[in-house]
């Protein structure tokens, strides 16, 4: 069994400070085997608030595994955006942009899919998907196979196509015919778990798992109560288990819990 808490769009710099407090205890009574950090961690890329993203990313369990996101990329500082888009990141947070954590159960990659092109868009380039497609076509067929990116590969009702990453058609097949399980992303603040067939059609029917995290800590809601999700694999069932918090000084609680399971066809809810 492992346990992943995947965590998103926190945005220091525009972030409850008091929901923060509440995150880093529940995170810590829930001692997972991984944090995953969906990109987001700051509002405008400012040093001060990668100070404070970097602080708060020290006060949780280790291993962590974290990608960008859009507000990671300065927006206003032109030379900055276009130059040198994620110097802080890599400064303050990772200068690692290909993350991965494998052991005897998981193999999780990460993607950088922030760009400095667009305002909210997100990409992934031939390069990274080739690189990711011979990192995971090598892992063994054993272990539950997650990819994670900032922006993501499905939307729920209503959303802005332009909000799922560049060239979703042709990276997804690619990367679920190298047996990818599970599509972790953030960047939309509202909690979503679909079906991979539901948008993409593969050739052999199998669906995969894209699962969104709403916002952790951003005072920009879109509805929500700030959320994180706690992810529990054992074998060929995944559960995942919504924290939500209203009011910080209530602090965080067990809001859903979704069960999956893995058969030949891919995943599907039970
Ligand atoms: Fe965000
Ligand atoms: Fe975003």
């Amino acid at each position: 069994m492992r346990r992943i808490i995947h965590i998103s769009d926190i945005h220091f710099g525009q972030a409850d400070y008091g929901v923060v407090e509440r995150l880093v205890e529940q995170i810590g009574e829930l001692s997972p085997d991984l944090i995953v950090v969906s990109g987001d961690l700051t509002q405008r890329a400012r040093a001060k608030q990668f100070t404070e993203a970097r602080a708060f990313l020290a006060r949780l369990p280790q291993p962590q595994l974290i990608v960008p996101g859009n507000h990671d990329v300065p927006l206003y500082n032109v030379f900055d955006r276009f130059i040198n888009p994620l110097t802080k990141f890599k400064k303050f947070i990772t200068s690692d942009l290909t993350p991965e954590f494998i052991d005897e159960e998981l193999a999780v990659f990460g993607i950088n899919t922030a760009r400095s092109m667009t305002i909210k868009g997100g990409r992934v380039s031939h390069e990274q998907v080739e690189e990711l497609e011979q990192r995971l076509c090598a892992i063994d067929e054993g272990k539950t196979k997650i990819i994670v990116t900032h922006h993501p590969f499905d939307l729920p009702e209503g959303f802005d196509e332009d909000d799922i990453v560049g060239r979703a058609k042709k990276v997804m097949p690619k990367l679920v015919e190298c047996g990818a399980d599970v599509f972790l992303a953030g960047h939309l603040h509202v909690s979503h778990i679909t079906h991979s067939a539901r948008r993409y059609k593969l050739e052999n029917g199998y669906s995969a798992l894209i699962i969104q995290a709403g916002t952790a800590a951003s005072v920009r809601e879109r509805g929500e109560d700030n959320s994180f999700n706690l992810l529990e694999l054992e074998k060929q069932i995944l559960r995942v288990k919504r924290f939500q918090c209203g009011l910080p000084e209530a602090g965080f609680h067990l809001a859903t819990t979704e069960q999956f399971s893995k058969s030949e066809r891919g995943w599907a809810r039970m």
